[in-house]
């Protein structure tokens, strides 16, 4: 068991949340290397273990990537009827700090592709990558989950020499924050929660 990822449980699931501004120290390898062991333990489908994972830590992939990553994200934008942050709700509010953060990813210092070897195993991809961000967390790494989107994907590929018949699930830039850890703003639980028929609230509602 690794001693260095000794952080209680529930402080790590606690406080764990979107860390988006970055500090642009590097990350010891190290801990790339504790964060994906912990991420491996997390169960997948018939132990079949199809995930991999895709480390950019070089400035000058980051950068490129990071280009990609900006046209991804206004691309998703665009999708949803937004050309500018002029569109953007003023109460939507994480619009205004993930378009920051798709400005400044290509200063991170490290960023974590979330693959797999073949498509359509998203639920054996996303356990692991919940891993990642905790065991994260508990080292002191902020990070985020985020999506790329079609538009860029080839040249994603090209780019990382990423297989073109491997998925690439989710694209998560890490580094130390620039801010601080949890808490989240979450519905309370009476309210995604039932007890044995749909609709029936729980005990402590
Ligand atoms: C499937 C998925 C896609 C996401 N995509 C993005 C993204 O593209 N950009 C971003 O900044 N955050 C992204 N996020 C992070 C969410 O915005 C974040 O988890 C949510 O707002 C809760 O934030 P909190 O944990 O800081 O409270 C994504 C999260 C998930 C699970």
């Amino acid at each position: 068991m690794p001693n260095r990822l000794t952080m209680p449980i529930g402080e790590a699931m606690f406080s764990q949340r979107a860390i988006r501004r970055l500090k642009p120290d590097p990350i010891k390898e190290e801990d790339i290397r504790l964060m994906i062991e912990a991420a491996q333990k997390a169960p997948n489908g018939g132990n079949n273990q199809p995930g991999r994972f895709f480390v950019m830590n070089d400035p000058a992939i980051i950068s490129e990537f990071g280009k990609l990553y900006h046209e991804a994200w206004w691309a998703k934008r665009k999708d949803e009827g937004f050309n500018s942050a002029e569109d953007f709700p003023k109460e939507h509010k994480t619009h205004f700090y993930a378009m920051k953060l798709a400005d400044e990813i290509k200063d991170a210092p490290l960023i974590i592709l979330a693959c797999a070897i073949k498509a359509g195993v998203d639920n054996s991809v996303f356990p692991p990558v919940q891993n990642l961000l905790l065991a994260a967390r508990a080292l002191g790494i902020g990070s985020t989950l985020t999506t790329l989107h079609a538009t860029v994907m080839e040249r994603v590929h090209k780019l990382t020499g990423i297989p073109e018949d491997v998925k690439i699930y989710c694209c998560i830039p890490m580094g130390y924050p620039r801010g601080n850890f949890g808490p989240t703003k979450r519905l309370p639980s009476r309210e995604i929660t039932f007890f044995n028929q749909w609709g029936t609230a729980p005990p402590w509602s």
